[in-house]
């Protein structure tokens, strides 16, 4: 487990290889897995392969250049109906995309989690059609990578706990 976590990296650099359905589902229902306050599940999911809409999407975020590499995009979204706490909602999201995340990377495909394009949120919703029910909280934009895994540093972690009572 901890082999995975460690050896996934944001990949922005992706073959021209399609993303079999099949595989978008493993990992969506990855995502499923995640968990949520009283199991809500407050997450719907967008695939988005058409290259008009990826275009589109490219040019409400200065990451563009990402969204246009990568032959699959996946829009998440915060199901608002099925909401009872805004805060637990949204940070179920964040494990649900976490968990997709360690699953692509562990089926040997790359992703990054890209949050830039939400300072164009209203734009992207209207793109996509959401509906006024549902927030959009990410777009991951993934593939077959065509880049090393890179070397990256975290914190110690006797840096990071404050104390310990
Ligand atoms: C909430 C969130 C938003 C992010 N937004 C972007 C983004 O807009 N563009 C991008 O290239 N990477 C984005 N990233 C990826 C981070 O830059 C990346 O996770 C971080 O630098 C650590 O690198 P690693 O994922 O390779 O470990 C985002 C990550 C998170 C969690």
């Amino acid at each position: 487990m901890l082999e995975i976590i460690k050896s996934r990296r944001s990949i922005r650099c992706f073959k021209k290889q399609a993303v079999e359905s099949t595989v978008l589902h493993t990992i969506i229902g990855a995502g499923t897995w995640a968990p949520s306050g009283l199991n809500n599940q407050p997450w719907k999911f967008i695939i988005i392969r058409s290259r008009d809409m990826r275009e589109k999407l490219a040019g409400l975020t200065k990451y563009g250049s990402i969204i246009c590499d990568a032959p699959v995009c996946i829009a998440v979204l915060l199901d608002s109906s099925l909401s009872y706490d805004h805060t637990k909602d949204v940070q179920a999201i964040g494990a649900c995309i976490q968990n997709m995340l360690l699953q692509t990377h562990a089926l040997g495909l790359g992703a990054v989690w890209l949050g830039e394009i939400l300072r164009n949120g209203a734009a992207v919703r209207a793109l996509l059609k959401v509906p006024d029910t549902m927030e959009f909280m990410a777009l991951i934009a993934l593939g077959y990578p065509a880049e090393e895994n890179a070397v990256s540093e975290r914190k110690k972690t006797e840096e990071v706990i404050l104390c310990e009572l």
